[in-house]
C-alpha cells in the first residue's frame, strides 16, 4: 500500500458509484479518510461499510444546500479537518433539442446536481481550507466541458461552466494554498450511461458491454475506467500536485485530439480517397502537396 493520501481527510460526492466509488477505494488505499457523500443509500453504506476505519457515508443530495454543509461539516467533525473536497455527483441530465428542452425539474436538477452543487461545496470547503491554509478542491467536469458534440446541451454547458468556475475560484484561494482544479473524463465505463438513478432492475450489467463498444472509440484502445480517473484526482488531491491550479486535466485516451479511427476498423482516409478516384490502391493516391503539381492544373 503506498501512502500519496496519508493522513488526509476528504469529501467525495457521488461517491456511491462509478468514478466516485473507485475514487474512494483509491483515496483509502493511499491512506486517505473518506466522507461518502451520495443519494444512493445501499451503495454508499455498502462502500463505508467496506473501510470501517475510514470511511463513513452520509446522505447527500448535493442539489440541496444544507446537505452539502452537513456533508463538509460531518469531516471536519470527525476527523478534524478537510484536506480535499472532490465535486464528483452527476448524470446525463436534461437531454432533447435546445427547442425541446425542459426547463422544470429535468433542467434544475441538471444545473443544480452539476453547477449549483459544485459551488456550494467549494463555499462550504473554502472557509475550513483557507483557515487551515491547506486544501484541494477538485471537480468533475467532462470532456464534454471542452467542446460541443460530446453531450447534451445542457450537460455540455454545465460542464464548462465549471471548468471556468473553478479557474476563477483558484485565484481567490491560491494565496490560501488551497487549489482548484477539473478533471475532465473522456468515455469512461460507469453506470451513468444506464440512467441509474431512474432504473428498476439493479441487477442488469449495462457496463460490461459498453465496455467491449467503447475499447476503440479512443487512440488508446481499451475501455476508459473509473480507476483511471480517480488515479487522476488522487494525483490532484496529492502534494505532488502542490503547484497545479485552476488546471482542467482531460483523462480521455486521447478521444479529443482530433477526428480518428482505428486503422483496423474498416477503411481509413487514404482507402476512402482511392475509392473516389478510383485508383483502388490507397499507394496511387498522391497524398501529398506537390508544387509542380499545382502549376500544371493553372496552365
Ligand atoms: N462516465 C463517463 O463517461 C463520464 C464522462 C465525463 C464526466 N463524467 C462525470 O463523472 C461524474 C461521475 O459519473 P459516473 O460516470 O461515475 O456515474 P455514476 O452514475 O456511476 O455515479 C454518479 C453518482 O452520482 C450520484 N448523484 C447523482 N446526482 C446526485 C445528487 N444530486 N446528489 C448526490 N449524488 C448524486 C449518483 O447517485 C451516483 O452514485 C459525473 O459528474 C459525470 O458527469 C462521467
Amino acid at each position: 500500500m503506498s501512502s500519496k493520501l496519508q493522513g488526509k481527510v476528504a469529501v467525495i460526492t457521488g461517491g456511491a458509484s462509478g468514478i466516485g466509488e473507485a475514487t474512494v477505494i483509491k483515496f483509502v488505499s493511499e491512506g486517505a479518510r473518506v466522507v461518502i457523500a451520495d443519494m444512493q443509500v445501499a451503495r454508499g453504506e455498502a462502500l463505508a461499510a467496506a473501510h470501517p476505519e475510514n470511511a463513513v457515508f452520509i446522505r447527500t443530495d448535493v442539489c440541496i444546500e444544507e446537505q452539502v454543509k452537513a456533508a463538509i461539516e460531518l469531516a471536519v467533525q470527525k476527523w478534524g479537518r478537510l484536506d480535499c473536497l472532490f465535486n464528483n455527483a452527476g448524470f446525463g441530465g436534461v437531454t432533447g433539442e435546445i427547442h425541446e428542452t425542459d426547463m422544470g425539474e429535468p433542467y434544475e436538477r441538471t444545473v443544480g446536481a452539476m453547477l449549483t452543487g459544485p459551488v456550494m461545496g467549494m463555499k462550504y470547503a473554502a472557509p475550513v481550507m483557507k483557515s487551515q491554509g491547506f486544501g484541494s478542491i477538485i471537480t468533475t467536469a467532462s470532456i464534454a466541458g471542452t467542446g460541443g458534440g460530446y453531450g447534451p446541451h445542457i450537460y455540455t454547458a454545465v460542464k464548462a461552466a465549471v471548468i471556468n468556475l473553478s479557474r476563477s475560484v483558484a485565484q481567490e484561494l491560491g494565496p490560501f494554498k488551497v487549489r482548484v482544479n477539473t478533471v475532465c473524463p473522456g468515455l469512461i465505463n460507469t453506470p451513468i450511461f444506464a440512467g441509474q438513478l431512474a432504473r428498476k432492475d439493479e441487477s442488469t450489467d449495462f457496463v460490461t458491454p459498453l465496455k467491449e463498444m467503447s475499447a476503440f472509440a479512443q487512440p488508446i484502445t481499451r475501455a476508459g475506467l473509473p480507476e483511471d480517473i480517480a488515479n487522476a484526482v488522487c494525483f490532484l488531491a496529492s502534494d505532488e500536485s502542490d503547484f497545479i491550479t485552476g488546471h482542467a486535466l482531460v483523462v480521455d485516451g486521447g478521444m479529443t485530439l482530433g477526428a480518428w479511427r482505428h486503422p483496423d476498423l474498416g477503411p481509413g482516409f487514404a482507402e476512402t480517397i482511392a475509392d473516389i478516384l478510383g485508383t483502388g490502391a490507397p499507394s496511387d493516391v498522391d497524398m501529398v502537396y506537390h508544387a509542380e503539381t499545382i502549376e500544371q492544373a493553372a496552365k
